[in-house]
């Protein structure tokens, strides 16, 4: 169980740092080649991969219960199988210019949306005033 708790908030993290190099290699080419058709994949690898899921990894810390249940983990596969397959489909449609990848692209946002919004549910189902003793 503890071990759980704590595995969930660690693989955030980690997850986040890698989002956050790959974020940071990305707008550093792009600021080195001057091609800034990929700002929007850099913005979202930085703010949906390393800002929320610091957020998510600091907030499973804190409240290590809410780490553990069926939302979390949905939530966290969501989350982490949409926002790649989201991020190198709008990189493709960009690069490629082939309105193919579209509907990838829409499935892959409504994962990570969906993930959301279960995160969301299961804030309010788990932070709540401890009891008193
Ligand atoms: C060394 C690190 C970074 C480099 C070299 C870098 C580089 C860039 C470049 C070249 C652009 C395009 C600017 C333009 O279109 O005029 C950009 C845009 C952007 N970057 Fe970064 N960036 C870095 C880190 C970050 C981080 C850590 C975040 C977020 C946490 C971030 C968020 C954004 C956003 C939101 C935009 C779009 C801004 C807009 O819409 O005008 N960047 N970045
Ligand atoms: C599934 C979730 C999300 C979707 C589908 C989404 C979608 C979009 C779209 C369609 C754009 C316009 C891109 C363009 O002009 O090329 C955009 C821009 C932007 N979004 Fe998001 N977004 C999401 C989540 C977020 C989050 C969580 C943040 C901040 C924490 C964020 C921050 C931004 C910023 C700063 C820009 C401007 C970046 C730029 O100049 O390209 N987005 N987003």
């Amino acid at each position: 169980m503890e071990n759980g708790v704590i595995l969930v908030a660690q693989r955030y993290l980690k997850l986040a740092a890698i989002y956050f190099t790959v974020g940071v290699l990305l707008g550093m080419v792009m600021g080195i080649i001057h091609d800034f058709r990929l700002t929007s994949v850099h913005a979202h690898f930085n703010l949906l991969g390393w800002v929320s899921m610091a957020l998510f990894g600091l907030i499973y810390h804190f409240y290590p219960g809410a780490g553990q249940t069926k939302l979390a983990k949905t939530h966290f596969w969501l989350h982490n199988i949409g926002l790649p397959i989201m991020q190198i489909s709008i990189a493709l449609q960009i690069t490629t210019e082939n309105m193919a990848f579209l509907p990838i692209t829409i499935v892959s946002s409504l994962l990570v949306v969906i993930g959301v919004i279960l995160f969301t549910i299961n804030l309010f189902q788990q932070v709540r005033p401890t009891p008193a003793p």
